[in-house]
This record gives structure tokens, C-alpha cells and sequence, in this order.
């Protein structure tokens, strides 16, 4: 409808008590994702950049969280229920100049684009819209009343609900998404009462004063739709949280990406997976990841914010954080990269070798036992096993530069700050402090001598 415009309002600033944790239940995380984001990636589509969320339990981390956010947040200092929460930010609501305010529980993470344009699409007909659900377990649901004209007559939360005053119980429960139209039901929220047994502020509870004003009420009845169950206990989560890995994981092999023993992989929603990339499980693969086609992923990888290029082989249990591996490079087994860690094309780490803030150049090897930090190896070099760069004094970090065909040999500490020339060659079990110039080679550590042994005579 042309002349409707909605602006968003998610509730998110309970604690979730079910959730039997500090930490505010809609930062929980689901994917290695907070709740939030799937609720936001839902709404975005259809609402831009109109999204308000109010916030009150651990209201910073929640901005913290999302940062990017360019709209608004809105504090529930105390939080006295989600009718109370619509109170406070109904100023902000009305500022924005919208004509409808679409508010959404922040605990609905597996809620879809479809599910709310089936809510938006009734804007112009009705004061108050919500969506209601059929689920097999009602649960602590809102249910939902209807008189015998099946018209809705209000919202009654279960632990409230009197089987004498409100009928037998229809199954209908509330999905906690509500489209309320602003110059009607705005007169209504100073109505609200916390007169129940939660002693709580209810959303809920406009339907009724909207019925007792005479105002058209709609329910969109979204069937045994789980894409709008409210996500209140680790149980819950866990559900939703499967759900969800079995989605994507079910899209990419029907796009062509190939994942063996699929039911032991996760793949969080913002990673990126090519047609063509293999994968093994059990892996985990989070964050704004990316594997090209043709990539291989060998089983048990941790992976998160990291980039495989096609051809790239990553063995088997390996740990990569923030990492880039370009074409034709091989990892692990067992390696970890952490972030900063760049593997320019055709280079190679092995097993138990670590990378941080360091490049590893084209065709360069560290195969065994090593740590890189704070390193740019040049191209083509070889990095002896057990060799370590020691860029912290304990205070601060260093730099180590080696440069390009330089060969370290094993057991070697390079003592940051230090560079190693082109071509240069640092002799085994040497620890190095200072610069080894291009071409030349370096022994640091105690000569060798021999010495006749004494043998005890029987
Ligand atoms: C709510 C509905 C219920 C519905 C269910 C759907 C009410 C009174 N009940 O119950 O009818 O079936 O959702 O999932 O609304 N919140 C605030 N401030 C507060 C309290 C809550 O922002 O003061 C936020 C929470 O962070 C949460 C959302 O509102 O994201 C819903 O609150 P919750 O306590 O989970 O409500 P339910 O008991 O699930
Ligand atoms: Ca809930």
C-alpha cells in the first residue's frame, strides 16, 4: 500500500531468565550468530534502515554487538514487560513518521522474509494485526480468544488464562509480530495495566482495548509455522539452532557444493560457499568466511572469518581464525592460523605450525613445529621444523622480514627484531639477534666439541 510506512520496533531488552545466563538472551548465539542478527536479516528486506530496538539488560553489549546498526536504539532502564517496552520507545516510534509500527519479540531468530510480508500485506485493513500459530505444544504461548464468530476477542498469556472467563482453549497462540496502526492504537498504551499474575505490562493486552474501542482486529494465522517459535531456553535454542544448520546446509548441496557426512557440519549464515568447494565433516565453519569452488576442507576444521581460495587443500584438524589461503596452498593437518595470517598461492604449513599477523610468500614451506609472528616470509623460502620467531620481549611485539629463497634451519629462534636477506641461509639450532644480510649465511649457537669419554671399567 502506497501510503503505509512501517517502521520496525524489535523488543530486546529482556534478560531471559529461562535462559539461566547474564548474558542478555538475545546476544545468545545460534551458528555462532547473536539472535538479533537473524531477527535484523529478516526485517531488513522490507524495512531498510527503519529498525528500532530497545535494549535494557545488558544494553551496552547489545550495541556493542551491532555496531554497523544506523538506527536507532532505545533504553528500557527497568524492564516492566514487553507492553512496557512499547511505552517507552512509542515517541521514537511516532518520530520516525510512519504510519504503521511492525514490533517483533527479538527472540524470533528463525523468523523469514515471507512470514512478514504476509503481516505487512494486511497494513491497510486492520488497527491491529498479529501472526498466530498452531503449534503441537502451546506451551507458554499467548492463546488466542475468539467469540463464536470466531472474531478475536483478546490475547491471554497461559499462566493468566481462566477456562471459565475465556472458553476452552483453541489451540491459536501468539507469535509475538504485531502490526499496530499509529494514530489508533497510540491513545491506548497509557490503558495498559500490570494487573496479571506476572505483574507485568503486557503487548498482549491492546487487543483487548482495542476491541473495547471498536477498532478491526486481524490475526494472520500462520498454521504450526516453527519459523515463529520464541526462542525462551537452551532447549529452545538448540531446536531453532538445528533447524537452521540443516537449512543451509541442505541450500549449498542443492547449489552444488559438495559436503560429506553432511549432518556433522555447521555453516553459519554469513559464510559464503562456492559451487564446486568439497567439504568434509565434522567441520565448523563461521563468521564472514568464504570458500571458493574447488577448495577442499578436510574434516574436523574450526574455521571463522577466513578466506580458502579455489584449489586450496586444508587438511584435516586444523584451527583458522581471520586467515586469507590463496590458490593451491596446502594446511595442516593440524595447524593453526590466527588472524592476520596469509598464505600467498602455493605455500605450505604443516602440522602443529602457527601463524599470526604473518604472510607466508608463493611456493614458501613451514611444514613442522614452527611459530610465525609478526613475519613476512618472502617467496619461495623454506622454514626449518622447529623453528620459532620470538617477537615479544614481554612488553612489546617485533617484526621478522625473510626475505625471498632464504632457508632456516630447523630449531632456530629468530630474535624480532631481525630480517633475514634474500637467499640467506641461518644454519640449524641457531638463535639469531641480528640481521643476516642477502646471500650470506649465519651460525649462532655453541661449537661443537669433542671430547674422549671416559668409561668406567668393570
Ligand atoms: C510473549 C507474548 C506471548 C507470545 C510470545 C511469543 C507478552 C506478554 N507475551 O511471551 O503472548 O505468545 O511472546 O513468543 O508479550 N522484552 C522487553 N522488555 C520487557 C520484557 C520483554 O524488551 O520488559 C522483550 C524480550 O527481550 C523478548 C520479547 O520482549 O525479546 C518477548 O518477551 P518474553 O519475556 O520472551 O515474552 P514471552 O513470555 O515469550
Ligand atoms: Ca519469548
Amino acid at each position: 500500500m502506497s501510503d503505509t510506512k512501517i517502521t520496525a520496533l524489535v523488543l530486546a531488552a529482556g534478560k531471559g531468565t529461562r535462559m539461566h545466563s547474564s548474558k542478555a538472551k538475545v546476544l545468545q548465539t545460534l551458528l555462532n550468530e547473536p539472535m538479533l542478527h537473524y531477527v535484523y536479516a529478516a526485517l531488513k528486506p522490507i524495512m531498510q534502515d527503519n529498525i528500532l530496538t530497545v535494549v535494557g539488560h545488558d544494553a551496552e553489549a547489545v550495541q556493542r554487538a551491532f555496531p554497523d546498526r544506523k538506527t536507532k536504539f532505545i533504553t528500557q532502564d527497568e524492564q516492566l514487560g514487553t507492553g512496557h517496552a512499547l511505552q517507552v520507545s512509542w515517541d521514537a516510534v511516532v518520530k520516525t513518521g510512519a504510519t504503521h509500527c511492525l514490533v517483533i519479540n527479538g527472540d524470533t531468530p528463525l523468523v523469514t522474509v515471507d512470514a512478514l510480508h504476509r503481516l505487512t500485506n494486511v497494513a491497510g485493513c486492520c488497527d491491529v494485526a498479529f501472526m498466530t500459530i498452531t503449534p503441537r505444544d502451546t506451551g507458554a504461548f499467548g492463546r488466542v480468544v475468539r467469540d463464536p464468530e470466531r472474531r478475536i476477542t483478546a490475547i491471554v498469556e497461559a499462566k493468566d488464562y481462566d477456562l471459565n472467563r475465556h472458553g476452552p482453549v483453541t489451540g491459536e497462540v501468539n507469535a509475538g509480530v504485531y502490526l499496530l496502526k499509529i494514530d489508533t492504537i497510540g491513545p491506548l498504551l497509557s490503558k495498559l495495566k500490570n494487573e496479571n499474575k506476572s505483574g507485568e505490562y503486557y503487548i498482549t493486552d491492546i487487543v483487548e482495548l482495542a476491541v473495547q474501542e471498536g477498532l478491526t482486529i486481524d490475526g494472520v494465522q500462520c498454521g504450526d509455522d516453527i519459523s515463529l517459535m520464541g526462542i525462551n531456553s537452551p532447549r529452545e535454542l538448540v531446536t531453532a539452532e538445528n533447524t537452521l544448520r540443516s537449512q543451509i546446509v541442505n541450500d549449498l548441496l542443492d547449489a552444488g557444493v559438495l559436503i560429506h557426512n553432511p549432518e556433522t557440519v555447521i555453516i553459519g549464515p554469513k559464510v559464503r560457499v562456492e559451487p564446486g568447494a568439497e567439504i568434509f565433516g565434522h567441520c565448523e565453519i563461521y563468521g564472514n568466511s568464504t570458500v571458493e569452488a574447488e577448495a577442499h576442507l578436510g574434516s574436523y576444521n574450526y574455521i571463522l572469518n577466513s578466506t580458502f581460495e579455489g584449489g586450496s587443500d586444508i587438511r584435516q584438524f586444523n584451527h583458522i581464525e581471520g586467515a586469507i589461503v590463496c590458490k593451491g596452498c596446502r594446511v595442516g593437518p593440524y595447524a593453526r592460523l590466527r588472524p592476520g595470517a596469509v598464505m600467498e598461492r602455493d605455500a605450505r604449513i604443516g602440522n602443529f605450525v602457527e601463524m599470526k599477523k604473518a604472510t607466508l610468500g608463493e611456493g614458501a614451506k613451514a611444514n613442522h613445529l614452527t611459530y610465525l609472528g609478526d613475519t613476512e616470509v618472502g617467496a619461495g623460502s623454506n622454514i626449518g621444523a622447529g623453528t620459532i620467531t620470538c617477537n615479544y620481549d614481554g612488553k612489546n611485539k617485533f617484526p621478522t622480514t625473510i626475505g625471498e629463497g632464504a632457508f632456516i634451519g630447523s630449531n632456530t629462534a629468530l630474535v624480532a627484531p631481525v630480517t633475514i636477506g634474500k637467499d640467506a641461509l641461518v644454519g640449524a639450532g641457531s638463535t639469531i639477534t641480528k640481521d643476516v644480510p642477502d646471500g650470506q649465511g649465519a651460525v649462532a649457537r655453541g661449537r661443537q666439541i669433542n671430547i674422549k669419554r671416559r668409561l668406567k671399567k668393570s
